[in-house]
C-alpha cells in the first residue's frame, strides 16, 4: 500500500479545524417547542409537497419525523435512492452537504434543501479538487475510486463513486479485471479495503474527525468490562479498532448485525446518532458506545459529527420557510458526477447487493 505525503494531512487538518471552529450547536427545545416545530414542519411539507430525508446520524427527532412523515431514514446511499424515487417536487435533506449534492445530482428535477448548508465532513474537506485533480492526473494507469463523502467535483473526476456498504465489492471486482486503483478520501477505509481484498491501492490521506477518535486500548479495556459484548465497528476507524471489532460494516451492515446476531450486548465503534435506530429495533439488547476517551484524546467529536448535529428541528423549519439553503449542482459538474454514481447504482443492482430498504 502507499499513500500521499503526510503533510498533505497536516495542511487539511488545520483547515478541518477551520471548519470545526464555525460549528453551532443546535438551541435546546423544551417538549412543548418540539410539538410545535413539528406541526408547523408537517403542515408546511404538506402544502410544499416536500419529504424528509435523515442520515442515522441526525437527532432522533429529525429521524422520528422522516418516518411520521413518510419519508426516510437511511445511509447515505438509500437516502439518496429513496430521494431519487419518490414522488416528492422538494426534498430536505438532513446530514451533510455531500448528501444533499448526491441528491440533487441523482434527482435534478427535484428542489434539495438542507437544514443548513455548513453542515459538512472532514472527509469532503480534506480533499480539495485543486489537490485532487493533479493527484489523479499524475497516476493515470489507475482506475480512479472516490468514497461517497466528497465534492460533486471530485465525483466528478472519478471513475467509481463507492459508499461504505459497497466499497469492497467495487474494488475486489475492477481487482479482478487487473485494475490498480486510485482511492480518495478515507485512508482507514482505503487501509482496510486494501487489506482485505489485497488490491493494489494508492491512498489519499484523509480521516473522518469522529471515528478517527475511537481507541483501541479503551475497546480492550471495554472489552474486559462486557466480555459477552459483541464489538461493531464503521471501516472508517483506524486500523487497531477494526482489527479488535467482530464486525465492520456501514451503518445499514451494523444495524443489520445488531438485529442479526442473538447477543443481547453490543459496544458500537460509530457516531452515537445511530443508537436510536439501533435501540428502536431491538429494545431489549444494550448498547455501549466505544471509547473515545484515554491516550492523545481531544474528543472533538466525542463519538458524534459536529456537522451532523447542525440539524435541527429548528434549522429545518427555517428552511422549508423561507425555500433557502438549496443545494445547487452545476449542470456539467452534475453530468460528470452522476456517470460514477450511476454506475456504482448499477453494480449493486446486478449484484443484488442490500444498498436500498430499510435496515
Ligand atoms: P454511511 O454511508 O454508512 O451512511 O456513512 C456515512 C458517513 O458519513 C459515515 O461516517
Ligand atoms: Fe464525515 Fe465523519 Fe461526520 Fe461521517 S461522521 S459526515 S465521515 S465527519
Amino acid at each position: 500500500m502507499s499513500s500521499i505525503p503526510s503533510n498533505q494531512l497536516a495542511a487539511d487538518q488545520a483547515v478541518v479545524r477551520q471548519f470545526l471552529d464555525r460549528t453551532v450547536a443546535p438551541a435546546q427545545l423544551s417538549p412543548s417547542e418540539v410539538a410545535d416545530y413539528k406541526d408547523r414542519i408537517i403542515r408546511l411539507m404538506q402544502e410544499k409537497n416536500a419529504r424528509l430525508v435523515a442520515h442515522y446520524y441526525t437527532d432522533s427527532v429529525l429521524q422520528d419525523l422522516a418516518e411520521e412523515t413518510s419519508g426516510f431514514v437511511g445511509d447515505s446511499l438509500e437516502m439518496a435512492r429513496f430521494g431519487h424515487d419518490c414522488d416528492a417536487e422538494i426534498l430536505v435533506v438532513a446530514g451533510v452537504r455531500f448528501m444533499g449534492e448526491t441528491a440533487k445530482i441523482l434527482s435534478p428535477n427535484k428542489t434539495v434543501l438542507m437544514p443548513t448548508l455548513e453542515a459538512t465532513c472532514s472527509l469532503d474537506i480534506a480533499c480539495r479538487i485543486e489537490d485532487f485533480a493533479p493527484f489523479c492526473d499524475a497516476h493515470p494507469d489507475r482506475e480512479v475510486v472516490v468514497y461517497a463523502n466528497t465534492s460533486a467535483a471530485v465525483k466528478a473526476r472519478s471513475d467509481w463513486v463507492v459508499t461504505s456498504s459497497i466499497a469492497l465489492e467495487v474494488v475486489d471486482h475492477l481487482m479482478g479485471q487487473g485494475k490498480k486503483i486510485l482511492w480518495a478520501p478515507d485512508k482507514h477505509l482505503g487501509n482496510y479495503i486494501q487489506r482485505t481484498t489485497g488490491a493494489d491501492m494508492l491512498l489519499w490521506d484523509a480521516a473522518c474527525i469522529v471515528h478517527e477518535e475511537f481507541k483501541s486500548r479503551g475497546l480492550q479495556d471495554m472489552r474486559s468490562l462486557y466480555p459477552e459484548a459483541v464489538i461493531l465497528a464503521h471501516p472508517e476507524s483506524p486500523q487497531a479498532v477494526l482489527e479488535i471489532a467482530d464486525v465492520i460494516g456501514s451503518t445499514t451492515q451494523i444495524i443489520k448485525a445488531s438485529q442479526n446476531l442473538s447477543n443481547d450486548e453490543f459496544i458500537v465503534a460509530t457516531d452515537r446518532g445511530i443508537f436510536h435506530k439501533l435501540q428502536q429495533l431491538s429494545p431489549n439488547k444494550k448498547f455501549i458506545v466505544a471509547p473515545t476517551a484515554g491516550d492523545d484524546a481531544t474528543c472533538r467529536s466525542c463519538a458524534h459529527c459536529p456537522w451532523m448535529a447542525m440539524n435541527s428541528l429548528d434549522t429545518m423549519l427555517r428552511s422549508l420557510e423561507q425555500g433557502d439553503n438549496e443545494i445547487q449542482v452545476e449542470r456539467e459538474l452534475a453530468e460528470a458526477a452522476m456517470r460514477p454514481l450511476t454506475r456504482m447504482l448499477n453494480f449493486a443492482s446486478e449484484q443484488h447487493l442490500a444498498v436500498k430498504g430499510k435496515a
